[in-house]
């Protein structure tokens, strides 16, 4: 209930902006919308996921080998795909494994505890709770002497602009002990052709993405968006390093959200913000771990697809700025 009405102020807050509309990210994964993220990672065009995968699958083992044992692994998003597996088999060859994704979706953690039961001697806990409130937990759950080790896979970090990615990072350093680590995934910068073609698939799965968001909110807000009077965009702004999804207004046209109490009219071409992918580079990584507390300790790049893996570990408070 309380998640329906913070769902409405949201909507109705973003959607009333001065200049850009706007609608925030995290409500594109709902049941459908996660189904649709999946389909994406499947896409020829997003190379991501794979090379995210790829990278934890070689390194794991090297990856492992830099914490003390025993390790404790909690998980920002309940990814449960193959990436987290090679982690968790790897680690699960040392060591039993307590693992602890953290996702506000329900059905997300259902599935990866589903997916990720075949796993001998890895004990899985998911919780329903946001990542700062999940660390929160899990940090007042581990037991003297266990390193804990944070998951951020998948480049989501890019979805914070700047600075607050750091402000985000620093809340987790300040759940951690030094000596604790935090494998952070992050999308390279790569030519701009490549990347918008990631973000607009011509079989138009990314398209359908976007789009569910206002299928979601007539759904559940009781909204009339006519889906067909929208059209997805990818841009990408040079100057902030990112990609972004809009949705176009092909016309001018007024909808209503009963359950938010909203009624607007958008111009023809108005657009709604609805995403942000920063994308980074391998350089400045190091930069910003020790501006939020952390050392970074190793970095591994994929040669297919430029995306790093980065290994933080939460640096002595005197080190902490
Ligand atoms: C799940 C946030 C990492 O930014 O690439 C994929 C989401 N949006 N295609 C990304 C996404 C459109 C994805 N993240």
């Amino acid at each position: 209930m309380q998640a329906l009405l913070d769902f409405a102020r949201e909507v109705r807050d973003g959607l009333s902006k001065p200049g850009q509309r706007e609608l925030p990210s995290i409500y594109l994964y709902d049941e459908i919308g996660t189904a649709l993220f999946e389909a994406i990672t499947l896409l020829p065009e997003y190379g991501l996921t794979r090379a995210d995968e790829r990278l934890l699958r070689r390194h794991a083992p090297a990856i492992i080998e830099r914490l003390p044992p025993p390790v404790l692994v909690t998980e920002l998003g309940s990814g449960c795909g193959l990436k987290t597996r090679w982690l968790l088999e790897t680690l699960a060859r040392r060591e039993p494994v307590g693992y602890y994704p953290i996702d506000i979706s329900p059905s997300a953690l259902a599935k990866c505890e589903r997916e990720l039961a075949s796993l001998g001697s890895v004990s899985i806990v998911g919780l329903e709770k946001s990542y700062l409130d999940g660390v929160r937990e899990v940090a007042s759950r581990r037991r003297p002497g266990q390193t804990l080790l944070v998951l951020f896979l998948g480049s989501t970090i890019g979805n914070f602009d700047r600075p607050a990615a750091d402000v985000f990072l620093r809340e987790i350093r300040r759940c951690l002990q030094p000596g604790d680590a935090l494998l952070l995934g992050t999308d390279l910068e790569k030519p701009v052709a490549e990347l918008l073609l990631a973000y607009d698939d011509p079989a138009g799965v990314t398209a359908a993405f976007n789009l569910n968001l206002l299928a979601r909110i007539n759904r559940e807000l009781g909204g009339d968006f006519v889906l067909r009077n929208f059209a997805h965009e990818a841009r990408y702004r040079k100057r902030e390093r990112r990609v972004e999804m809009h949705l176009r207004s092909k016309r001018r046209q007024s909808v209503s959200i009963r359950e938010a109490g909203f009624t607007c009219t958008l111009k023809a071409d108005e657009t709604i913000w609805t995403e942000a992918c920063h994308k980074f580079r391998v350089e400045e990584i190091p930069g910003m771990a020790a501006r939020t507390g952390f050392v970074c300790e190793a970095q591994w790049v994929d040669s297919e697809w430029p995306f790093a893996e980065n290994l933080w570990i939460a640096a002595p408070p005197a080190a902490t700025s």
